[in-house]
């Protein structure tokens, strides 16, 4: 480390960034969380400008005319658009600076814990262009499970699941570090898309994934509900081409929503299938801890919990863990960087 790092930490100009496929949060070290937005932009198709970033431009998601196209830059967890990624975070991180900060901040971002090393470079590069001075990345369940306070450091194993929009990470973490980890590119946004594919074929309705996400947060259940529920739905008729409203029960909707969910449960089973016998001796103990936006889900922990025969727990605020991880970090840089991503 040399003395402009050094400086650098005390002057704490310094960013955490929880770069999501739904939403991107933002955490100044001595200010706490300043940013939790959608991960999207709106781009004028003719002048490739941006428009709207964020909730304005999710805002924007399926309803844009032909000049106007909204992205979702990232997929699955990785970048897929790398400009509008870059885009997406220069206008974040200048929206903060607007706030009364700083020049170029250092920035800790949590990324997949299963990512490449060209995707790194890709999130390290995004990061770098949009206008930080130096780059951190740590691993997504790693930032979780410091937001949460899972007492990592101790040789006694954690388990944390991130149930987020693009992947669901598993990892078990003792000692500082990952000692088993499974990532699945199934989470929030295959239970979307399962219930578009549902009303489609149910009810030759044709709706957008904004719809799709609303149904799952009113409605949405991973075990029967003690009062099951309903609520129309607009969208449009696959035949006639009109609009038309139908009415979709909880039920229902469980049910299409079986298989992302069965698939995120068979995850968890096979992490702990890997995971060292003494560590699973300390998951029966300690349980197991869900975050992330698909944590949210009714009845999911009471699924797993089923499914696996340990004690489930959400954490607290489940959207926000990461990005608390990250805050954590910059704020004992000392005692955590040594978790930190190394290389590309
Ligand atoms: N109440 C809710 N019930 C069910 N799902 C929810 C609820 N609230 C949010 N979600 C879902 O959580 C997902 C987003 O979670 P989160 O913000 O943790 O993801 P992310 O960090 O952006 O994605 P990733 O970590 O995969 O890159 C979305 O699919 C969203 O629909
Ligand atoms: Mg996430």
């Amino acid at each position: 480390m040399n003395f402009k790092d050094i400086f650098k930490r005390f002057v704490g100009h310094n960013v955490g960034i929880d770069l999501g496929t739904s939403t991107t949060l933002i955490y100044v070290k001595g200010q706490g969380i300043v940013l939790n937005e959608p991960t999207v932009v709106a781009i004028e198709v003719s002048s490739n400008k941006t428009i709207a970033v964020g909730e304005e431009a999710k805002k924007m998601l399926g309803r844009t005319p032909e000049a106007i196209r909204a992205i979702r830059p990232m997929k699955d967890g990785v970048i897929a658009d790398f400009e509008v990624t870059e885009e997406l975070l220069r206008y974040f991180i200048h929206q903060i600076q607007v706030k009364g900060l700083f020049t170029r901040p250092m920035v800790v971002v949590a990324v997949p814990s299963g990512i490449t090393a060209v995707e790194r470079r890709a999130v390290r590069d995004s990061v770098d262009h949009a206008g930080a001075s130096d780059v951190w990345l740590v691993a997504e369940p790693v930032a979780a499970a410091i937001g949460v306070g899972l007492p990592i450091e101790s040789p006694a194993g954690s388990m944390i699941v991130d149930i987020g929009g693009g992947t669901t990470e598993i990892a078990v973490i003792a000692l500082s570090d990952i000692v088993c980890n499974k990532s699945v590119r199934t989470a929030g946004d295959e239970m979307d898309s399962v219930i578009t594919e549902h009303l489609k074929k149910k009810y030759n309705l044709l709706v957008g994934e904004i719809t799709s996400e609303m149904i799952k947060i009113k409605v949405g259940s991973a075990i029967a509900l003690k009062t099951e529920q309903s609520m129309e739905v607009k969208g449009r008729d696959l035949i006639s081409g009109l609009p038309k409203t139908i009415k979709v029960n909880s039920k229902e909707i469980r049910e299409a929503l079986k298989e992302p969910i069965t698939t995120i449960v068979t995850a968890i089973r096979s992490a702990l299938e890997f995971t060292p016998p003494e560590l699973a001796s300390d998951i029966i103990d300690y349980g197991i801890t869900l975050n992330g936006g698909g944590a949210l889900l009714r009845g999911i922990s009471d699924l797993i919990a089923k499914e696996t025969g340990l004690k489930v727990e959400c954490a607290e605020s489940p959207v926000e863990c990461v990005v608390k991880g990250t805050g954590k970090i910059l704020d004992q840089f000392s005692r955590y960087s040594k978790m930190l991503l190394h290389g590309a």
